[in-house]
């Protein structure tokens, strides 16, 4: 398995006055059975880019590969269906996707697609709405009755029913209180860690990188100026600074500490470690 980008070019519209490069010569080897987050400022070519993951969008120069899927210019994968059962895309607001009067319906509807007799395509649906967090007491609600997260949650549900082995999530937390936001990205973790699916996650929130992701992918106006580990990531504060990203609140406060003199290891990134550093310290006076 894996996740290729080859000299991507991706031009929006070409030939006419709307002509756009959203990509540009973007290489790229994404780690399979980890959680990478995409990050950039808004246009930087973020959607344009995951959105060539499972063939919505064709490079319009150079290539990529997914498992054993080559999308390429001008010409639709062949299995397309196949490479979006594999490579699960989940949108930004997928919530305005639904469209079954009930949740169980509503994720039966692609394992129904792909020819999973009624009541087997229900089961299904039935584990995947409850692996996303849904109550089975609501399975035989309609959408409208749900909450903006919980319905968010029935849209995941309804790619995880493909049983994908890529999860692909484009700014999943937009829009969650900070309690459902966390309670989403413990869900992506889960999936990562248990059922071995390989996660890219579109996101601004760099709490969020720090504490669910193991490595990061920086774009730049449609270029990839960075791919690296986590914490090499958060190690580069001065990039953080120029390229104006909110710093996790404990980068912030060690490099306070710095500034008094106080030095933390560079691993220090939980609160519990930082806790555990600090009474060290102390025990050192
Ligand atoms: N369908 C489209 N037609 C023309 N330009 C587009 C289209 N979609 C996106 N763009 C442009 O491409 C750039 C990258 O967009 P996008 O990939 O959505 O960025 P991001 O997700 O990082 O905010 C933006 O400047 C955007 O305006
Ligand atoms: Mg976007």
């Amino acid at each position: 398995m894996s996740i290729h980008f080859e000299k991507v070019d991706h031009i929006y519209s070409p030939d006419t006055v709307f002509e756009f490069k959203a990509l540009e010569d973007v290489s790229l080897d994404i780690s399979i059975g980890r959680i990478t987050a995409i990050i950039g400022a808004t246009g930087s070519g973020k959607t344009t880019l995951v959105q060539h993951l499972n063939g919505l969008l064709l490079p319009s120069k150079g290539f990529l590969k997914v498992n054993d899927f080559t999308i390429k210019e001008n010409e639709k994968p062949k299995n397309i269906k196949e490479l979006r059962k594999q490579v699960g895309l989940v949108f930004q607001f997928a919530e305005y996707q639904l469209f079954e009067e009930t949740l169980i319906k509503d994720v039966a509807f692609g394992p129904k697609n792909f020819g999973v007799e009624e009541k087997e395509a229900e089961m299904i649906a039935a584990n995947a709405l409850v692996t996303a967090g849904i109550d089975p007491k609501d399975f035989n609600k309609s959408p409208l009755e749900l909450s903006g997260g919980q319905k968010r949650r029935v849209a995941i549900a309804g790619i995880l029913a493909m049983a994908p082995s890529i999860l692909v999530l484009d700014e999943p937390t937009a829009g969650l209180d900070p309690q459902g936001a966390k309670a989403m990205m413990e869900l992506f973790s889960m999936l990562n860690r248990e059922k071995g699916i390989t996660v890219l996650i579109v996101t601004h929130n760099m709490e969020h990188v720090l504490d669910y992701c193991d490595e990061v992918v920086v774009l730049e106006s449609g270029k990839v100026i960075m791919h690296t580990d986590k914490k090499q990531f958060f190690k580069n504060d001065q990039y953080m600074e120029k390229a104006s990203i909110d710093p996790p609140i404990i980068i912030s406060f060690k490099k306070m500490c710095q500034k008094q003199g106080v030095d933390f290891d560079t691993d220090v990134l939980t609160i519990d470690k930082l806790v555990d550093e600090i009474i060290k310290k102390r025990g050192k006076r």
